[in-house]
C-alpha cells in the first residue's frame, strides 16, 4: 500500500528535436519523472508514496532523513511530509560557504529543522539517526527514519510501479535500453526489477554519478532486490543483467563537467529540454554516449529523475546573458 502524492502519470515524449540536433542513430524517448509534482517533483516522490505510507501506518509524527546540501531527496521528502502534517529533520552534508538557495531554501520554507554534519559525521549516520530517534522519543514524538536518497526495498517498489505505468504508455518490447542516474541505486534497482516482471529484454543502464565505485552501487542493487521478497517480489536478476556505466561523473559527486554544462545549456537553448547539473545532466550523456555504441538504430528511454531546483544554485554557470539594450 500507498500513499498518493503523484497526481497523474507522468508523460513519454520522443526527444526529436534533441535527436535531430545531436544526429542521433537512434531514437530516444524521455519519461519525464521530473513532472512526479512541482515542489515534490522528481523520482524521489516514487519512493515517498511507499515510504511515508509506511511512516504514517506506524504512527509517525516526525521523519528524520540525509542527503548532501542541496538534495532533491530531503526536499522532496520535507515537503511530501509538510503536506501530509508531519515534521521533518534533515541532515545535511555540510559545504563550505553555504548559501540560502533553490532546495536548502525550499527545505527551510517548510519548516524543517536542518542539521547540518560534516563529511567525517556523515559516513556514521547511522548512529546519528539512533541518537536524534532517542532524543525525540523521550521528547514524546515518533520518529520514522528515511535512508539516504529512500533508497531501502520498500522505497525501491516505487519504481517498480514506474514500470508498469511505462508499459501502459509504450510497448516496451520496442525498447533496447532504459538508462537512469545512479545516486543510491534505488531507482535503479526498481526500474531492474520492474522491467525483469514485466518479462522486457531491455537492457537497464545505470548510469554512475557519485564517487561511489560502480561495483558498489551493483552490490546494494542485488541487496534491494533481494528485499522486495518481503513485500511478495521476486525478480530473478542474473549478476551480469546489472549494469552501472562509468567514467561520467564528472571532477566530482554534484559537480559538472565542461561537457555537462556545455549539454545543459545547449540543450535548453535549442530544444527547451532541461537537465540538472548533478544527476541527469551526467546521465543524459551516458545514455548518448553509450546508445551511439550499442543502440544504433533502436530506441532507448532515458528516466528523466528531475533534480531541476539544482539550475537555481549558482545560477551563473547555466546561462549566457544576452541582454538586448534598448
Ligand atoms: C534528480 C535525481 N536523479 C537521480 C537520483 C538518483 O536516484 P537514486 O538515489 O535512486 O539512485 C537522485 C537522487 O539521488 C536525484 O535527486
Amino acid at each position: 500500500m500507498k500513499t498518493k502524492l503523484i497526481a497523474c502519470e507522468t508523460p513519454i515524449t520522443r526527444l526529436k528535436v534533441v535527436e535531430t540536433l545531436l544526429q542521433t542513430p537512434f531514437s530516444i524517448f524521455c519519461k519525464h519523472d521530473e513532472l512526479t509534482g512541482f515542489l515534490t517533483s522528481g523520482n524521489k516522490v516514487r519512493k515517498l508514496e511507499y515510504l511515508l505510507y509506511d511512516a504514517m501506518k506506524k504512527g509517525a509524527d516526525t521523519v528524520l532523513t540525509c542527503g548532501g546540501i542541496q538534495s532533491n531527496h530531503c526536499r522532496a521528502t520535507a515537503i511530501a511530509a509538510r503536506e501530509l502534517g508531519l515534521d521533518s529533520v534533515l541532515f545535511l552534508r555540510k559545504k563550505e560557504g553555504v548559501s540560502l538557495q533553490a532546495n536548502l531554501l525550499l527545505d527551510y520554507m517548510v519548516g524543517s529543522t536542518v542539521v547540518f554534519v560534516s563529511e567525517e559525521e556523515y559516513r556514521d549516520m547511522d548512529a546519528i539517526f539512533a541518537r536524534e530517534k532517542t532524543r525525540l522519543e523521550k521528547a514524546g514524538k515518533k520518529p520514522y527514519v528515511i535512508p539516504e536518497g529512500g533508497s531501502n526495498a520498500l522505497g525501491a517498489l516505487g519504481y517498480v510501479d514506474a514500470v508498469k505505468e511505462i508499459s501502459r504508455q509504450i510497448d516496451l518490447d520496442e525498447v533496447s535500453a532504459v538508462f537512469c542516474a545512479v545516486g543510491s541505486a534505488g531507482t535503479y534497482a526498481g526500474l531492474l526489477a520492474g522491467l525483469k516482471l514485466a518479462r522486457s529484454n531491455a537492457r537497464v543502464i545505470g548510469v554512475n554519478v557519485t564517487t561511489t565505485p560502480a561495483e558498489s552501487h551493483r552490490e546494494k542493487t542485488l541487496g534491494l532486490i533481494k528485499g522486495m521478497s518481503r513485500y511478495g517480489l521476486c525478480p530473478k536478476i542474473r549478476e551480469e543483467e546489472i549494469e552501472i556505466a562509468e567514467g561520467f561523473q564528472g571532477p566530482a559527486y554534484a559537480v559538472p563537467s565542461t561537457e555537462d554544462l556545455d549539454l545543459i545549456r545547449t540543450l535548453a537553448r535549442r530544444s527547451a529540454f532541461f537537465l540538472d547539473p548533478v544527476y541527469t545532466a551526467k546521465a543524459f550523456r551516458g545514455c548518448l554516449h553509450i546508445s551511439r555504441e550499442r543502440f544504433r538504430s533502436r530506441n532507448v528511454l532515458f528516466i528523466h529523475t528531475g533534480g531541476l531546483f539544482a539550475l537555481f544554485h549558482d545560477p551563473q554557470r547555466f546561462a549566457d546573458q544576452t541582454t538586448r539594450v534598448i
